[in-house]
């Protein structure tokens, strides 16, 4: 398995991971739309202001199996990841850990020492592959958008 940059071709495919408006509002929060309409993501991966890359099998060609996006803040020595989504059939096989570790590197050589990121307090799925990846909490924020009643703010240090 690697890592490469997104491509808007990749678009179609992960635009079929998220099946209900309840999994892109927790992929995703509030700026997709659901259904996620492909164009709306090629957009995105087109964004200046953000990066986003993709799991691969092997070949640069191959279907994506996880997506990852990171906003560079590196004046203030911080990248914040958004957007993280494995597919549905690969899930639990670390694939999440594996576009964490891809975008540390690009973040260390940016000369970011710290990565962000924020998760809805019932997504456990995802806050256990956050912490194997080496996260930490570091606070909560209110949100109704959640039955827990919370984002959690999670940092790592590169
Ligand atoms: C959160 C997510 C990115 C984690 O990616 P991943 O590559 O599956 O992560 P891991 O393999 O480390 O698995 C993490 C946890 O997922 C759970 N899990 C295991 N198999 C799973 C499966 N088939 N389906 C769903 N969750 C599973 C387990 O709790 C696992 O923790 P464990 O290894 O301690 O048992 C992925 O579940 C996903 O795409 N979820 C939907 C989108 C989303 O919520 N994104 C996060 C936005 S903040």
């Amino acid at each position: 398995m690697r890592v490469r940059p997104a491509h808007p071709t990749d678009a179609l495919e992960i635009a079929g991971w998220f099946p209900d408006a309840e999994a892109v509002l927790r992929w995703g929060g509030h700026e997709p739309p659901f259904p996620v309409e492909p164009e709306w993501l090629a957009r995105e991966f087109r964004s200046r202001s953000r990066a986003y890359f993709v799991a691969v099998e092997g070949a640069d060609e191959d279907p994506p199996l996880g997506l990852i996006g990171m906003r560079r803040h590196f004046r203030h020595g911080r990248v914040h990841l958004v957007r993280v989504g494995v597919k549905p059939d690969r899930r639990g096989e670390g694939i999440a850990a594996r576009l964490i570790e891809a975008v540390a590197g690009v973040a260390r050589a940016g000369g970011a020492d710290r990565l962000t990121l924020n998760v809805y307090g019932s997504n456990t799925a995802a806050v256990r592959a956050y912490e194997k990846a080496g996260f930490a909490q570091f606070g909560t924020v209110a949100t109704g958008d959640d039955p827990s009643g919370i984002v959690i703010r999670m940092a790592r240090r590169l």
